[in-house]
């Protein structure tokens, strides 16, 4: 198939960036999209231009990097999907596709395709983890865990902090992230100890971030790859307003 693209470029976060054209030909629509871009900047290499810079790593739904918007979708048009591992089986010979990132005051570009997701590392800094002591693990049943709490962990704990439901909120809202966070380790015994520290630290840091506020849209909820549902978001704010009082020392 042959295909036409329109790819945002921009040299660094200072530049204001534009909209490129390129012929992607000779495409099999059994490559994934990333595979579709590649293809596409072998050709550039081999002019000797300055290839098209996306970020990608696992390429198999797992690490989060794949951050694109394709035809102003984030992660394009196929549920449940990371831009990876969507296949260009999707489109029809002869479509015009526009990619560009993540958009977010707090994702600056860095370059192309590329945003600074690092307001999630230090989201995570803030409590996104649990303190234990060091030593041998302990044995895999030694904490009884309900199958409800631990099932809605794992549901939680699928997030894979990709950042489309940022790029699809028309607040630029982290919740649905933090909320997966939170939700993930308040669900488990172990998570419990430092639930109202970590919740009302991780929140503090988002809004620090420059991300807006969930006004229900649900935009996150559809365009996330992992299929978070907004409840957690709803157990989020419940733990928040239990929270309240708690001040870090
Ligand atoms: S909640 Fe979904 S869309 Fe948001 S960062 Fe996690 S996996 Fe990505
Ligand atoms: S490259 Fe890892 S999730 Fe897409």
């Amino acid at each position: 198939m042959n295909l036409t693209l329109y790819v945002w470029r921009q040299k660094d976060a200072k530049d204001k960036g534009y909209m490129e054209k390129f012929d992607a030909k000779d495409i099999s629509p059994d490559m994934s999209f990333l595979e579709m871009l590649d293809v596409v900047n072998e050709e550039l290499e081999s002019q000797g231009k300055d290839p098209i810079a996306f970020d990608s790593d696992c390429r198999e739904g797992i690490c989060g990097m794949c951050s694109l918007n394709i035809n102003g979708v984030a992660h394009g048009p196929e549920r449940a999907t990371a831009a990876c591992q969507l296949h260009m089986r999707h489109f029809k010979d002869g479509d015009t596709i526009y990619i560009e990132p993540w958009r977010a005051r707090a994702f600056p570009v860095v370059k192309d395709l590329i945003v600074d997701r690092s307001a999630f590392d230090r989201i995570i800094e803030a409590g996104g983890y649990i303190s234990v002591g060091t030593g041998g693990a302990p044995d895999a049943n030694a904490i009884p865990i309900s199958k409800d709490d631990a099932e809605t962990a794992f549901d939680a704990a699928a997030c894979i902090g990709c950042g489309a439901c940022v790029a699809a909120c028309k607040n630029a809202s982290a919740m649905l992230f933090v909320a997966a966070k939170v939700s993930h380790l308040v669900n488990l015994p172990q998570g419990k100890v430092e639930a109202k520290r970590r919740v009302v630290n991780m929140v503090a840091q988002m809004d620090k971030e420059g991300f807006g506020n969930c006004t229900n849209y649900y935009e996150c909820q559809a365009a996330c790859p992992k299929e978070i549902s907004v409840k957690f978001i709803a157990q989020m704010n419940r733990e928040y307003l239990r929270s309240l009082r708690y001040k870090d020392k």
